[in-house]
């Protein structure tokens, strides 16, 4: 049901842990089963040098959570407000659409971590926007 890069990322997830000192931390609770995602960030000139999550969740979640950290780091926090996700379960080579919901937790716990460095920092906070909109199917593994 789960590709094999999902798989892998499962059972070796990159980037598991806390950040003492970060720049931002974001939780997201998962209202339909319940499962967590806690990701912090450390930000230099806008620029995410790293990232870390904690995720109490289905292999998905934790599949996706630990594909964002590598997707966000080195990117600015503009550019990773952008990360969809959509672009991380394309990432893991699609998910099997009834996982997809999962894949909400990863991109808004980074997206809840960048709000929070904005705030800390006095910076304006854009409005949030839930990546769960609209997403198609088209991109789904075998
Ligand atoms: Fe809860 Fe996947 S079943 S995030």
């Amino acid at each position: 049901m789960y590709t094999d890069i999902v798989m892998e990322h499962f059972q070796n997830p990159r980037n598991v842990g806390e950040i003492p000192d970060a720049d931002g931390v974001g939780q997201i609770g998962n209202p339909a089963c319940g499962d967590i995602t806690k990701v912090f960030i450390k930000v230099e000139d806008g620029v995410i040098t790293d990232a870390k999550f904690k995720t109490f969740g289905c292999a998905a979640a934790i599949a996706t959570s630990s594909i964002m950290t590598e997707m966000a780091k080195g990117k600015t926090v503009e550019e990773a407000l952008r990360i969809t996700h959509r672009h991380v379960a394309e990432a893991l080579g699609g998910l099997p659409p009834k996982k997809m919901h999962c894949s909400n937790l990863a991109a808004d716990a980074l997206h809840a971590a960048i709000r929070d460095y904005q705030r800390r920092r006095g910076l304006p906070v854009p409005e949030e926007r839930p990546s769960s909109g609209h997403h198609h199917e088209d991109h789904h593994g075998e």
